[in-house]
């Protein structure tokens, strides 16, 4: 079977629902606009993984997202959407592009997140843009525009609270939204939260546990998402 869409770490495919998808996991890896490429074993079951929980969660605090089930261990059955061609970045701790933009040092601490839109679109190379950027490029309206920000403010105040109990803190996090094939004027969360999209660093060590490891070639990529999983599980069998 040919799948529908072949991103940089899935693929989507069709199934006999025609507002349901199936998504797959690979075990590719790329960074720097897929400049840089690599494959890891494991991958792609270890993303499932940690997406399917954290997508488990956020639909049991009331966040709509595109999940429906896990199918296997790479494999989850999605709602079919219309994915906005805008990436909604979530900072809490200045890294990355932020301190390259602003010749500032990594590690301080925002005194309110910041939320950011990019236009998803690797030839680009995903550029910095804002909301009239957004209205006179008609990629979403007003309205949506405001609620992608109220919803990625919440799902960032549930995923620093997570991840803390995990050890984990969120440093920054990427977010892509789509219109429902059945009801486009709703809109859910999409795509996938796992390392690949997240800056998470160690609580007490401060070590990174994410796809910087990969981007900056710190070795052990998947031991730190091995091990996000294995402490991921944790807090979710453990929450109150
Ligand atoms: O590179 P930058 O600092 O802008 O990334 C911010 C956050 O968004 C990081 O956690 C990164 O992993 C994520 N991101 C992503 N996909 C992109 C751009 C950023 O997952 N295309």
């Amino acid at each position: 079977m040919e799948p529908i869409y072949e991103g940089k770490a899935k693929r989507l495919f069709e199934t006999d629902n025609p507002n349901e998808l199936r998504m797959e996991f690979k075990n590719d890896a790329t960074a720097f606009d897929g400049k840089k490429k690599a494959s890891f074993d494991d991958k792609g079951r270890l993303n499932a993984a940690i997406s399917n929980l954290i997508y488990g969660m956020l639909e049991e605090r009331g966040v709509p997202t595109h999940f429906v089930k896990a199918l296997s261990d790479t494999e989850v059955i999605v709602k079919k959407v219309d994915i906005l061609m805008i990436e909604v970045i979530i900072r809490n701790v200045a890294a990355g592009s932020f301190c390259r933009r602003t010749g500032t040092d990594e590690g301080w601490e925002f005194s309110e997140p910041i939320v950011e839109f990019s236009i998803k679109d690797d030839e680009l190379g995903d550029p910095l843009i804002n909301e009239a950027y957004i209205r006179e490029l008609k990629l979403a309206t007003a309205d949506e525009v405001a609620h992608l920000k109220k919803a990625a403010l919440e799902v960032n105040d549930i995923l620093i609270e997570f991840f803390q109990k995990a050890g984990l803190r969120l440093v920054d996090f990427k977010l892509e939204f789509g219109r429902l094939a059945e009801d486009p004027s709703v809109i859910v969360l999409a795509d996938e939260i796992s390392p690949d999209g997240c800056r998470l660093w160690d609580l007490k060590t401060g070590e990174k546990m994410d796809k910087d490891r990969f981007r900056r070639d710190l070795g052990g990529v998947m031991e730190s998402y091995a091990e996000v999983l294995k402490r991921a599980t944790h807090a979710i069998e453990n929450r109150d």
